[in-house]
């Protein structure tokens, strides 16, 4: 044993070293013949995407494969800084967050890795995948540039943290990983802070060494590679189909002359939000000009192959000329749907890159079977202002933000009490609210304000001495553009016919906190059942809102293993979904266009399974028979969604 314990030392000192000479392992930019070289040899990558954050682990494998499979070479995957780092100083690398085992997967699936570590990623994600604590650390943050608040953090993480992580991954040192990129889309941002990106580079440089291959990912004009490229590191594009490639690809070589020409984002379709209709992407098209770019051989990233699930809190919104918030769902209309199933567009582009690179030997692996458990029945648990109680408090003259409040996501409880007489009814006014308001007086229900909506001013009836609450929802920060410092909450003050209202109370409930939650909701479940209280005194409101509900059911051993399944959620309104204290994340049937949630069997166990709901706005448990959910074997991410008559400026690209 101590043998082999002090080989593995020698290995790891000196045997790595050589090693990498002997191997020549190599993945370098052959300028003078405008491509690159692996080992030596002329090569092309044929790439797709997948988070590693949004596929359950248990199902990595099976995802990386279908991309091999489809005759792809590589996997592009963006590191998420907020996910690896909640808190300042506590690092999460396990789980669906065990970013090093993906790495390894992929290479065992004979997959090479092309790594995107940000810090910023954008991606839809909250924030951009920035820690909400960076707006703590310094509310003034210059994000994206050379503010020295900034800077401390992202090279703490990237110099002490992430990147000595990746190191051993890289190519020349045996791993996959070929590439880096460097920030991402930053030719897009406003900033434009060229110190910045060059200090990342040397970031970079210092903690990975001379040799691994930077890259930068802009949009194909012109004015966003100038700003986005930075010295020594190469300049590529994204765009979706349809042009030339020779149209598409001449603002890339404008910036490089010469060097292989790269797509970074192929896109297969586009993001949703809540409240429009799903996109989709023509697969003929898609097919056609994938080929029409592999035929002018570039190198092509197919963002997304597969999107997966923004499970938890983890979806983001977008602020272009208005606010809007990114589903659950991140099935993207892409070659593996969110369920990771091959899809007609799969097999469409499985012919196209087998006239560039051989497919390999096999079958491609079948789709997960599905299951239809059923109807569940769901039982109010308790409400929030019952919980409230047992929940720990803030007061302050003036409202606080979530980020003050040590909140990541979730929701908030602002209460203060109506200090005067007031007319009949009164405007309340929250110039700015972040980002969904359900307003109480005294426990009565009284609306919402929506910056979805720009719906900032309610009128408020009420009494002197009443208490007004208003329960604040993040639908997600701002994932792109000059907006991504979004605080959560109330952000401004808030004024009752023209008064500024002091003398808050906040009180944050525990939503990203699921061991919290669950022994609250026990605890209270204890109580109400010694009390036998009556179930309409367990609503938050008279709808059945603001209020927890749980139910179970039961995976059949006659089934091998649990089976994926769909959670559909008639008649309930916005709320959050988790099973077996796993978040699945936020639902909103009603706006569509996501219908269903998507629950993995990695996540289901054989025999009793607990669903837990937070319902904000009504359930349809005004009697027991009508209280239940369905878990159905077919997906619904397509569904209706509001009339309305303006169209949204969508097509702003970015990622
Ligand atoms: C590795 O590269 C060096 C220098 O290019 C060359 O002389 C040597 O033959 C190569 N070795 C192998 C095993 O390919
Ligand atoms: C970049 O750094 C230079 C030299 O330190 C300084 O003069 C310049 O103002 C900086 N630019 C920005 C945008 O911070
Ligand atoms: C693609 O590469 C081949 C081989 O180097 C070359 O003959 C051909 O002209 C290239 N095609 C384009 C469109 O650049
Ligand atoms: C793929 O190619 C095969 C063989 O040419 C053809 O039968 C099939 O229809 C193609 N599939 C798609 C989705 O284009
Ligand atoms: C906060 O304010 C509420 C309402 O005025 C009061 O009941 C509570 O005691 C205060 N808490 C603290 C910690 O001061």
């Amino acid at each position: 044993m101590k043998h082999s314990l002090l080989f593995a030392i020698l290995a790891v000192a000196f045997g790595t070293g050589s090693s990498i000479k002997e191997n020549n392992r190599s993945f370098v930019i052959d300028y003078s013949n405008d491509r690159f070289l692996k080992d030596g040899e002329p090569f092309r990558y044929i790439s797709g995407s997948i988070h590693y954050f949004r596929t359950l682990p248990s199902e990595w494998r099976d995802r990386l494969r279908k991309l091999r499979m489809a005759g792809f070479n590589a996997v592009e995957t963006y590191v998420e800084w907020s996910s690896h780092e909640p808190e300042p100083g506590e690092y999460d690398f396990s789980g669906i967050l065990n970013l090093v085992k993906f790495v390894e997967i992929a290479q065992e699936e004979d997959l090479l890795v092309i790594m995107r570590p940000g810090p910023f990623i954008d991606a839809e994600r909250d924030m951009g995948g920035f820690p909400y604590w960076l707006l703590r650390k310094n509310k003034n943050m210059r994000l994206r540039t050379s503010d020295p608040t900034y800077l401390k953090e992202v090279d703490h993480w990237f110099s002490d943290i992430l990147l000595p992580l990746l190191k051993p991954l890289l190519y020349e040192n045996g791993g996959p990983i070929i590439m880096v990129q460097v920030e991402n889309e930053y030719g897009g941002y406003p900033a434009c802070d060229h110190n910045y990106t060059e200090h990342l580079r040397d970031v970079f440089r210092q903690a990975l060494g001379d040799s691994i291959l930077l890259f930068t990912t802009d949009g194909n004009r012109v004015s966003d590679l100038t700003c986005g490229k930075i010295p020594g590191v190469y300049a590529t594009v994204d765009f979706g189909a349809g042009g030339s490639p020779a149209d598409r690809f001449a603002p890339m070589r404008e910036i490089e002359p010469h060097g292989p020409l790269v797509n970074s984002e192929y896109y297969p379709s586009w993001l949703d939000y809540w409240g429009t209709p799903h996109n989709t992407g023509e697969v003929t098209e898609i097919a056609q000009s994938l080929d029409d770019q592999l035929a002018f051989n570039a190198s092509v990233n197919m963002y997304v192959f597969h999107g997966g699930t923004s499970f938890g809190f983890g979806s983001g919104s977008d602020f272009d000329t208005s606010f809007h918030s990114c589903p659950t769902s991140y099935d993207y209309d892409a070659p593996l749907s969110e369920a990771g199933d091959p899809t007609e567009k799969y097999w469409a582009l499985r012919n196209i890159t087998e006239k560039y690179l051989p497919l390999p030997e096999g079958d491609v692996p079948p789709p997960s079977p599905k299951f239809t458990y059923g109807k569940v029945s769901m039982e109010i648990v308790t409400n929030v202002f019952q919980m409230k109680l047992h929940l720990d408090h803030v007061n302050s003259t003036w409202p606080l933000t979530f980020e003050e409040l040590f909140v990541s996501n979730g929701l908030v409880i602002y209460q203060t009490v109506i200090p005067f007489r007031i007319d009949d009814p009164s405007p309340l006014i929250i110039d700015e609210i972040h980002d969904r308001g359900y307003v109480f007086v005294d426990n009565r229900y009284s609306g919402v304000v929506s910056r979805e909506r720009e719906m900032y001013t309610l009128p408020l009836q009420g009494l002197q001495g009443e208490t007004l609450s208003i329960i604040v929802e993040s639908q997600g920060r701002i994932c792109y553009g000059p907006r991504t410092n979004d605080f959560k909450g109330i952000t401004t003050n808030v004024t009752l016919s023209g008064f500024e209202l002091q003398d808050w109370t906040m009180v944050p409930l525990p939503l990203t906190n699921i061991s919290l939650l669950s022994s609250i909701l026990s605890q209270m479940e204890k109580l109400h059942h010694h009390k036998n209280t009556p179930q309409p005194e367990l609503r938050g409101t008279p709808q059945g809102g603001m209020s927890f509900y749980t139910g179970t059911f039961n995976v059949p051993e006659s089934l091998d293993h649990p089976q994926d399944t769909f959670l559909r959620l008639d008649g309930w309104g916005k709320g959050i979904a988790w099973v077996n204290d796993f978040c699945l994340g936020r639902y909103w049937p009603e706006v569509g266009p996501q219908v269903k949630l998507y629950m993995p069997r990695g996540v289901l166990k054989t025999g009793p399974n607990k669903l837990l709901l937070f319902e904000q706005e009504l359930a349809p448990c005004q009697i027991p028979d009508t209280c239940f959910i369905t878990l159905e074997d077919k997906p619904l991410v397509d569904g209706p969604t509001p009339l309305r008559n303006y169209t949204l400026e969508e097509n702003f690209a970015h990622h």
